[in-house]
């Protein structure tokens, strides 16, 4: 395969020399893109996107038509995993997603199948193969996956959730059943992000998007163990390629050091850590990915740039920094404000990287 034109992402997560800070946001393609919307409401709904390797594309590179960005990353979502397994995914207007059978005993942790890449997950693996093919190794393609301790808060509460009551009992009335379904989406989520690398994946990213609602000790053991085994089980090198692995638990400010020592090539930080003490905190260990908070994008240019001068002076000198928002960007943000940010960040990023 030839080279990848653009690959300072690639390298920055390896921590080599890059010429310009990296950067691409969480939830690039989405509802703040007015083709995106349009685009959706043509299909009907989110999950014909995701299902239709054609639409997936365009939606992938929708952003990237726009915006000056380092990667892209795969249209699909978290929740394919638990689809594929039989429970029912839909999305209500307006309301996030729903679950129409959720897991509550030993038997429904016994009957859940593991999906096949290549079988019920192949749509995934179609739009993989299909915007590698599109991209003509312009830019790195993210694969990427729930967390096991994520995707067991949606199949557990049957949805999103605010206190997460119903898997906090099944974590602290039957721990083993609970490690039981871990267990099983860690396999699953080796799988598949191994078909996703196999399918033409330059990266993959891990979203531990609620790991931050766990106490101290039932982090480590429900959540940051199974992403060990799992980044353990990927292949980090494949047909010639090094696959590198970020891992991103909003809310682990305080776990750094632990997730580091995972395994990980990068880890993700939320806007509520300071970048520059991270950076201390890990040393020379892992790439930071992140992290200005999406909420800046509401405020005009010249707040956008100052707050990206901002980091990128707490992180400094020196590659091993993947500029990133420390969340999703909001449907609410004005595509003008992600020019401004990334163009910000090519900008004033050169002046630390000089040789
Ligand atoms: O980053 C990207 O551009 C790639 C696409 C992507 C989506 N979801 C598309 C999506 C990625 C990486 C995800 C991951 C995801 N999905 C996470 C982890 C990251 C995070 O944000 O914390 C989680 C928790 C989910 C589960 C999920 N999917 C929820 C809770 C919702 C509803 C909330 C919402 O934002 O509407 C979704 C739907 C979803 N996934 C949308 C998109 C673009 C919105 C669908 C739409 O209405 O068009």
């Amino acid at each position: 395969m030839t080279k990848i034109e653009n690959d300072r992402y690639l390298r920055a997560l390896l921590r080599q020399p890059v010429d310009r800070t990296p950067v691409w946001l969480m939830r690039q393609a989405g509802r703040y893109l007015p083709e995106y919307r349009q685009l959706r409401a043509e299909a009907g709904d989110f999950m014909t996107l995701c299902q239709t390797p054609e639409l997936a594309c365009e939606v992938t590179l929708q952003p990237l038509r726009r915006f000056d960005l380092d990667a892209a990353i795969l249209f699909s979502d978290i929740l394919t995993i638990p689809d594929a397994m039989g429970l029912g995914l839909s999305f209500g207007a307006g309301e996030g997603p729903r679950f129409a059978k959720t897991i509550q005993h030993q038997r429904d942790v016994d009957a859940l199948p593991l999906p096949d890449p290549e079988g019920e997950l192949r749509y995934v693996m179609d739009a993989v193969r299909t915007i590698k093919k599109a991209l003509a190794q312009r830019v790195p393609l993210i694969g990427f996956s729930g967390s096991p301790w994520t995707l067991a808060t949606y199949m557990v509460e049957g949805g999103s959730s605010k206190q997460f009551s119903r898997i906090k009992q099944m974590m602290y009335r039957e721990p083993a059943l609970l490690h039981g379904l871990l267990d099983k989406l860690a396999t699953s989520v080796t799988q598949y992000l191994n078909g996703q690398i196999a399918a033409g994946a330059d990266a993959v990213m891990i979203f531990d998007t609620w790991g931050g609602v766990l106490s101290h000790q039932d982090y480590q053991d429900f959540s940051l163990q199974y992403m060990t085994r799992i980044i353990q089980g990927i292949h980090r090198q494949y047909e010639g390629r090094v696959i590198p692995v970020t891992l991103f638990t909003k809310g682990g400010g305080q776990w750094l050091e632990a997730i580091a020592a995972s395994g990980c090539d990068a880890v993700g930080l939320d806007w509520t850590t300071d970048i520059a003490v991270a950076r201390q905190r890990v040393g020379d260990k892992v790439a930071l990915q992140g992290n200005m908070d999406p909420a800046v994008l509401q405020g005009d240019d010249a707040l956008v740039t100052a707050k990206v001068q901002q980091i990128l002076q707490q992180y400094g000198h020196g590659s091993g920094h993947v500029f990133n928002l420390g969340h999703g960007i909001t449907p609410d943000i004005e595509p003008a404000r992600v020019k401004t940010f990334v163009d910000a960040v090519h900008h004033f990023s050169a002046a630390y990287h000089q040789a």
